[in-house]
């Protein structure tokens, strides 16, 4: 229950766990004549399963599982764990299973009955059918008719003690500790126990007791399995006097960009160093394009990084979407050097996109937040960007984390080109202070709860942003839309006049934010045309600039930073603003509706 516990940031929408019936749990054999497991499982949140567990619940081993729909609603028959029809084999399944039809429709020929909606359930009936005293054997020959992405673990009744994990395309990591074994689909439900863990990978089977483990391929080879140590404490997946894991994710940003940054500026050489990418400087000096694959909050850290790359380091990069990717066909330039973004490293568009790409003879370096997760496993090369772990669903701290990676690696390729020593020196100066300065743009946060107080109760926002800052406006507009539920379009400030500005009117607020450079004067031009047509503006903009001020509804100043450094600082007041707006609308900020913290489906 408390690694579900701990997994709830995840996403999800019912919850359940198997155990061994009591006559097994009382001498360690089931009974003649089988002994059931118990299956308890709730829709709605873990704390409606927790009533419904009773105190005195037998056994001590079990599965359980937070599910997050895919095939059949949300009810309590729908949530995992899924049985067998005979009550031995309990199942739980993280992934989709896509030839699922085909298998229920052969099993039902041969008399089977289905109670869920699921695609998950036919695991269980399987590995019933393939059993004869041997768990393993039985989820290995179930293996060999599914079709699809699977994280699974499965107990049998008649052998207690016992569980079998197998991966394909889903995350799942064994825990290693004292008397004790755990499985378990992230890190994060471990830690109270272990931090010595072994991630299987695609293809691999696992079977534990409480004291032994072992890891095979589908083809019964044995895999010598590698001992992994979490540095993450504890204590960082704890709220530790925040209101919220988005509230403390937002105010840790100015350590979490400390340590994407520490060890890796090189003031000697007006330059940056990040070990790990697996390429010699010839190969970097070699890459005539970069391409970025992400989704969502990650792929607009690298709508950012791109245009910096190509202004800085006069690189041509583009950013784009995993799930496009995918199924575009791409073609794969050799001197092109491909990065994908991920915070979770386990999403299922960039992961499959990477190995598209991958599949074509194309180099991947993965910029990642979690160790040891897929992307940060099977790309060519990468960076870790140590925000530490990420709870609340909404990104935060990772996006300026993923930043700080992207000038790090814009600096070292610029430094290959046109940058002078001298640039660079200044560059890294910028660079340095931006967790200071994102210290300071988080003093606004008083000012900001006051703002989203008067402004929350409006159905639609425009957020608006050009050059660096138009990727921070798309950003803001997802914040918003994420945790308050609020419909908020993000858009090149620039572009509204093609047609957004119909949308404009006393009841559609527009959010801009303004940069302190050459595009100020504009910037400001289309704040004039929205406050000509009534609609209300609230700006960021750099502190002391009392012009902008005074023509704008609500001001929320940030520090003056290095224009090329204003991302960094004009994101805090945007997640600070839909944070206070989901407060004030009473929204659930770390686990909003519909959505999964890592999106491992397609
Ligand atoms: C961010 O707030 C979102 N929850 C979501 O867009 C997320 O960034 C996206 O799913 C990609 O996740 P990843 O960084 O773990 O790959």
């Amino acid at each position: 229950m408390e690694g579900l516990k701990r997994l709830e940031y995840r996403g999800y929408d019912s919850a359940g766990i198997a155990v061994p019936g009591a006559e097994t749990s009382k001498n360690g054999k089931p009974p003649k004549g089988g002994n059931p497991l118990v299956v308890i499982k709730k829709k709605g949140k873990i704390a409606e399963l927790r009533q419904a567990v009773p105190k005195d619940l037998p056994g001590n081993y079990g599965i359980g599982h937070t599910r997050w729909a895919t095939h059949g609603s949300v009810t309590d028959i729908n949530a995992h764990p899924h049985l067998d029809p005979g009550g031995k084999v309990a199942i739980v399944h993280n992934g989709i299973i896509e030839n699922y039809t085909s298998l229920k429709e052969m099993l039902e020929k041969d008399g089977a009955v289905f109670v869920s909606e699921t695609d998950s359930e036919v695991i269980a009936h399987l590995v019933a059918y393939h059993y004869d005293g041997d768990l393993e054997a039985a989820v290995k020959a179930t293996l060999r008719h599914l079709k699809g992405t699977y994280g699974i673990a499965a107990i049998h009744a008649d052998e207690p003690g016992r569980i079998v994990g197998a991966r394909n395309g889903s995350p799942l990591v064994v825990g290693v500790a004292d008397g004790e074994m755990l499985l378990a689909s992230d890190v994060t439900a471990l830690l109270a126990h272990t931090t010595n863990v072994v991630y299987l990978n695609d293809g691999e089977v696992v079977s534990m007791s409480p004291t032994e483990f072992k890891i095979s391929d589908r083809e019964d080879h044995a895999v010598d399995p590698k001992i992994d140590i979490i540095t993450w404490k504890l204590e960082a997946i704890e709220k530790e006097g925040f209101s919220c894991y988005m509230e403390k994710e937002i105010f840790e940003q100015p350590e979490s960009i400390e340590r994407a940054l520490t060890g890796r500026m090189e003031f000697e050489y007006g330059s940056a160093k990040l070990g790990g990418l697996n390429l010699s400087k010839k190969e970097l000096h070699a890459i005539e394009r970069v391409r970025v694959i992400a989704a969502g909050t990650s792929w607009h850290a690298g709508l950012v990084g791109c245009q910096l790359m190509e202004s800085v380091a006069r690189l041509p990069a583009q950013a784009e979407l995993a799930s496009e990717l995918r199924y575009r066909n791409p073609v794969v330039e050799p001197a092109s050097l491909y990065l994908a973004v991920s915070q979770s490293g386990e999403t299922a568009d960039t992961l499959y996109a990477m190995r598209e790409i991958q599949r074509r003879g194309g180099s991947v370096l993965g910029i990642c937040n979690v160790v040891g997760s897929t992307i940060a496993r099977e790309s060519d090369g990468g960076v870790y960007v140590h925000s530490g772990p990420e709870i609340a669903v909404a990104s935060t701290k990772a996006f300026t984390s993923q930043l700080a990676a992207f000038y790090l690696l814009t600096l070292s390729l610029a430094r290959m080109h046109d940058m002078s020593h001298h640039e660079g020196e200044k560059f890294l100066a910028s660079l340095k202070a931006v967790p200071e300065a994102v210290r300071k743009s988080l003093l606004a946060r008083d000012a900001i709860q006051a703002i989203a107080k008067r402004y929350a109760h409006y159905k639609d926002f425009l957020f608006l942003g050009r050059g660096l800052l138009y990727p921070i406006a798309l950003e803001g507009a997802l914040k918003l839309k994420e945790i308050s539920y609020v419909h908020a379009e993000g858009y090149a400030a620039g572009e509204i006049k093609h047609g957004p500005i119909a949308l404009v009117s006393p009841d559609t607020p527009s959010l801009f934010l303004v940069p302190n450079d050459y595009l100020r004067e504009k910037t400001i031009t289309n704040i004039k045309e929205i406050k000509a047509r009534g609609g209300p503006v609230i700006a960021v903009g750099e502190e002391g600039d009392e012009q902008l001020a005074g023509i704008v509804d609500e001001f929320i100043p940030v520090p003056k930073v290095d224009p090329r450094f204003q991302p960094f600082v004009m994101v805090p007041p945007l997640q600070l603003f839909a944070y206070f707006c989901a407060l004030e609308l009473g929204r659930d900020v770390d686990q909003p509706r519909n959505l999964a913290k890592s999106v491992t489906v397609e």
